[in-house]
């Protein structure tokens, strides 16, 4: 076991835990945290997609040893003031989400990317390390298209 502190949606925590241990199961099991999902936990589908230190990263991949000092944000930190983030009021309103599993990865890719419009895309391409297994992507992109006019 190892202690490790960084913070979470601005807030400071400090976990006790195997070294080895994912960011995913310290982030659901550790800090109650259940938006961030597990789909395939072998970095291919995106589900588990967080923000750490102002980059996307898949939280299935990060072994809680490499997170000391960090500062992770999930999806619930992007509604942290009480008010729902233009991405998700956009999911919200297009119809954006089905099952849901996909969809905290793909608003958080979705709102990293149209914070950073000198990194901008094709959508589809920004999004393609995000999988859905529901919506066919048509009311993704369509969502996403309206979060950003
Ligand atoms: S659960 Fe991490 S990429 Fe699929
Ligand atoms: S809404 Fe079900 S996987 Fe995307």
């Amino acid at each position: 076991m190892m202690r490790v502190s960084f913070t979470v949606n601005g807030k400071d925590h400090e976990v006790a835990a195997p070294p080895m241990k994912r960011l995913l199961d310290v982030l659901r099991d550790d800090l109650a945290l259940t938006g961030v999902k597990e789909g395939c936990g072998e970095g291919e589908c995106g589900a588990c997609t967080v923000v750490m230190d102002g980059l996307l990263v898949l939280s299935c991949l990060v072994p809680i040893c490499q997170v000391e000092g960090k500062h992770v944000t999930t999806i619930e930190g992007l509604a942290a003031s009480g008010h729902l983030h233009t991405v998700q009021k956009a999911f919200l309103e297009n119809g954006g989400a089905q099952c849901g599993i996909c969809t905290p990865g793909m608003i958080l890719s979705a709102a990293y990317y149209l914070d950073h419009p000198d990194e901008a895309r094709d959508i589809r391409e920004a999004l393609a390390g995000n999988q859905c297994r529901c919506t066919g992507y048509t009311r993704i992109f369509e969502s996403i298209k309206a979060a950003s006019s």
